[in-house]
C-alpha cells in the first residue's frame, strides 16, 4: 500500500502507519536496499544454531523476515510498544511457532543470559528517551552470548555539514514521490518523538555498554549503521 499518511501533531505508529510501513520506508531511507542486504549478510555471520535472535521495534517483521526464513531451527523474540505494529508482526509470523511477539517498551524483555546470537535495532532506538538507551544497549550486552551480534542501525545527527546531509535526504523524499507538505508536517510531527544522535555518541554506548569490537557498516547522508560483537 502507498504511504499517503498525514501525520498528527505527535508522530505515532498507528494502524494507517502499519498497512503502508513497507513503502514509507523504501520511500524514506536512503539507500534503503543496500541497508537492508548488509543487515542480512552480516547477521548470517553471527547466527548459531539453537540460539536466539532478537529484534528491538520489529515494526511489521521487515528485518527479521529473512532471519525467519532461513533460520528455522532459531527461536525469535520480536518486540514492539506500539499495539498496531505488534499486531502487524504477528500477523506475518501467525504459523511460526517459534516466534514470539511482545508488545511492550523494550527494556522490559532484555533480560541477562536470553541466549541471543543475533540482537537487530533498526531504527528503533532512535525513537526511545536518550536517558534510557544506554541502559537498554547494556541490556543487550546482558542478553547475548559472547561472539554475538549487535546491528544498529540510526538516523544521525552529522559531525558536520548536517545541514546539507539533511537538505540531500529531502530532495531525495521529494524524488520519491513525497510533496514539500508532507516532508514539512513529517517533520514537525517527528520533533521530539524522533532523537537522532551523533555517530560518536552511537560508538561511546556501544563500547560503554562492554562491546569488544564496534564497525560502522553503512552510512548515508544522515543514516548509519554499525555491528558491535560482544
Ligand atoms: C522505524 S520503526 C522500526 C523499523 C523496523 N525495525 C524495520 O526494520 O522495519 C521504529 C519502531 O520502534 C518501535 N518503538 C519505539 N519505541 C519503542 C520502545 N520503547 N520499545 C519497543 N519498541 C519501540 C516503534 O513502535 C516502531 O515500530
Amino acid at each position: 500500500m502507498i504511504d499517503t499518511v498525514t501525520p498528527g501533531d505527535k508522530w505515532e505508529f498507528n494502524q494507517e502507519v502499519a498497512a503502508c510501513f513497507a513503502n514509507m520506508l523504501e520511500r524514506s531511507i536512503p539507500d534503503y536496499k543496500s541497508m537492508r542486504a548488509l543487515v542480512y549478510k552480516i547477521g548470517e555471520k553471527f547466527v548459531t544454531p539453537g540460539t536466539l535472535i532478537v529484534d528491538i521495534g520489529c515494526s511489521t517483521g521487515l528485518a527479521v523476515e529473512p532471519f525467519v526464513e532461513k533460520y528455522k531451527q532459531n527461536r525469535f523474540l520480536l518486540i514492539d510498544n506500539a499495539p498496531a505494529m505488534a499486531a502487524a508482526c504477528r500477523e506475518r509470523f501467525k504459523d511460526n511457532d517459534k516466534i514470539m511477539v511482545k508488545e511492550g517498551p523494550a527494556w522490559q524483555f532484555m533480560m541477562p543470559g536470553l541466549g541471543a546470537s543475533l540482537v537487530l535495532s533498526v531504527l528503533s532506538l532512535q525513537f526511545m528517551p536518550t536517558a534510557y538507551r544506554q541502559k537498554l544497549i547494556q541490556d543487550i550486552y546482558h542478553a547475548m552470548n559472547p561472539g554475538g551480534a549487535f546491528i544498529f542501525v540510526e538516523k544521525i545527527v552529522s559531525e558536520d555539514l548536517d545541514d546539507l546531509m539533511v537538505d540531500l535526504y529531502y530532495d531525495m523524499k521529494r524524488e520519491n514521490g513525497y510533496t514539500d507538505r508532507q516532508i514539512m508536517e513529517k517533520r514537525r510531527s517527528l520533533e521530539n518523538v524522533l532523537s537522532p544522535l551523533r555517530p560518536a555518541w552511537n560508538v561511546d554506548m556501544l563500547r560503554d555498554a562492554g562491546f569488544q569490537h564496534v564497525g560502522m557498516f553503512w552510512r548515508c547522508l544522515n543514516f548509519c549503521g554499525w555491528v558491535a560483537i560482544k
